[in-house]
């Protein structure tokens, strides 16, 4: 594996998860893989899990790690070419990851959509500025569109809570990624990314994407999965509720109406089949998730924050690896 910006450049994916249940259990098998080699963590955005869950997983492997706030510390930066550079952007994406490729051996990125428009957050220019430039491997830390790296995280908790379930071996699991409430427009990069490695071949689940009219995905992340504009009859026998609030992709970035009525409470996860209940976090409180779901014994979203570091230690040591 060259790079790690989504499902697709992952050569198996159930290998991948086996490796994540592998570093969990054992976090210092390969703990001098990565001496001498340097992971560079550049932040465009705000991160707690990712930062530090990345950070701990390259330790676990012996690596050094550098971790830049770029939008607050570094210079702005540039993005398109042939540009007159003479306004408020000092350098271009072509010497700065370029030069960054010389301090480091990986080097992971995190940059948010702007929501402003659609061709230009789906074109992926930061992620694709620092893979083109740097000439080094990229690891997506979240990028515009996509987040794998909590996707391998969900699919590691996914899968240890249903090798404990009784029905495990005999059907496949529910799964049901919810629209759910929030304040803001946020990207659509966690759903992208979890109906894309979710309604991948390998994943061996029944996936069920819910959201009120104009909150549809894209196809090309979608169509993996069942369509449903009905939060009451998706829950129906669902194994797992994956809650997450997106903003519209047709109605490119707009929060499209608040429907507070999408918040999972108790009596939502009660329609379900005692489903588990999970969310990437951050999460709003009382708009997302009622405190009854997130405080009660369904939610595993803590388990599924503590699977980031063995996701990423997996997903560096294949990194390594390739070099
Ligand atoms: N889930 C997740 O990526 O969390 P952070 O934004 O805190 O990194």
């Amino acid at each position: 594996m060259k790079h790690f910006t989504s499902v697709a450049d992952v050569p198996d994916v159930p290998t991948l998860i086996a490796a994540a249940a592998a570093a969990k259990a054992n976090p210092y098998q390969d703990e001098n893989l990565g001496r001498h080699k340097t992971l560079g963590l550049f932040f465009f955005n705000a991160s707690l899990r990712t930062r530090l869950s990345t950070q701990k997983a390259a330790e676990n492997l012996g690596m050094k790690v550098m971790v830049v706030n770029l939008n607050q510390e570094g210079w702005a930066l540039e993005f398109q070419d042939g540009v007159v550079m003479d306004g408020n952007k000092p350098e271009h994406i072509r010497e700065a990851a370029a030069v960054i490729g010389q301090y480091c051996d990986i080097i992971g990125v995190r940059s948010f959509p702007e929501l402003k428009s659609r061709e230009a957050d789906y074109a992926e220019t930061v992620l694709n500025g620092f893979r083109q430039w740097s000439g080094k491997p990229i690891l997506s830390l979240e990028s515009a569109t996509r987040h794998p790296l909590q996707s391998l995280a969900d699919a590691l908790t996914i899968e240890e809570l249903w090798k404990q379930h009784p029905d495990y071996g005999k059907r496949q699991p529910k799964v049901v990624l919810t629209w759910a409430p929030h304040p803001r427009a946020l990207p659509q990069c966690v759903p992208n990314s979890f109906a894309e490695w979710m309604g991948h071949p390998s994943a061996g689940l029944d996936l069920t994407i819910v959201q009120p009219e104009g909150y549809e995905l894209a196809d090309e992340f979608s169509s993996g999965a069942k369509v449903s504009y009905d939060q009451d009859v998706a829950l129906e026998g669902a194994d797992f509720v994956y809650a997450k609030n997106w903003s519209s992709y047709h109605q490119y970035g707009q929060a499209l109406k608040l429907d507070r009525d999408w918040m999972i409470t108790t009596a939502k996860m009660s329609i379900t089949n005692s489903g588990k209940l999970m969310h990437c976090l951050p999460t709003r409180r009382n708009v997302e998730l009622a405190d009854e779901v997130l405080d009660g014994s369904a939610s595993v979203v803590i388990q599924q924050a503590g699977n980031r570091v063995p996701a990423a230690q997996a997903i560096l040591k294949q990194l390594l690896l390739a070099r």
